[in-house]
């Protein structure tokens, strides 16, 4: 995967005082939205509604983390894990994110999230885990173009 835009490069930071929030349907629609999703992803809360939550997935992401976290997901169980997102600019932010079910009258009828700020060295850390995940599995080897 090539990016021409410098912008790929560029952190956004969570503030520490600030949740990022939002709901899907079963499948990983997003439903629900909050302000400080928007303005942390570059989108606003109406581009964010109805589109597949991997809008901001991040191309350093490795996909064995994805498909954990929907496995625990099935399963009924609560995932919590450290995410790398990619905003519209093609900027990224990291958060810790934690997503478990929203039950109505005992059935499951979508997905909550819950992000907050994590810290340079778990960046750090998580950076390398899963370019080695990445290596590993033989995916996405990044490749990017300075402009
Ligand atoms: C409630 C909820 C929140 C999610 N939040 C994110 C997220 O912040 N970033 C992300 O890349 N994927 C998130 N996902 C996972 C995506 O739906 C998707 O599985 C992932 O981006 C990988 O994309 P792919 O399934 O097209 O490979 C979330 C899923 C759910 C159910």
């Amino acid at each position: 995967m090539e990016f021409l835009q410098s912008e790929f490069l560029i952190e956004t930071i969570v503030p520490e005082d600030e949740l990022i929030i939002s709901r899907t349907d079963l499948k990983g629609n997003i439903t629900y939205a909050n302000e400080t999703f928007a303005y942390i992803s570059g989108y606003t809360v109406e581009e964010l509604i109805g589109k597949p939550h991997n809008i901001v997935r991040h191309p350093d992401m490795p996909k064995r983390v994805f498909k954990q976290m929907w496995e625990k997901l099935q399963r009924k169980e609560k995932w919590e894990g450290v995410v790398k997102n990619l905003r519209k600019d093609t900027g990224f932010y990291w958060v810790h994110a934690t997503i478990s079910g929203v039950y109505k009258d005992d059935k499951l009828v979508e997905y909550k999230s819950i992000r907050i700020p994590i810290s340079h060295t778990e960046k750090i850390k998580f950076q390398r885990l899963y370019d080695s995940y990445r290596n590993i599995d033989k995916e996405n080897i990044r490749k990017i173009i300075y402009t």
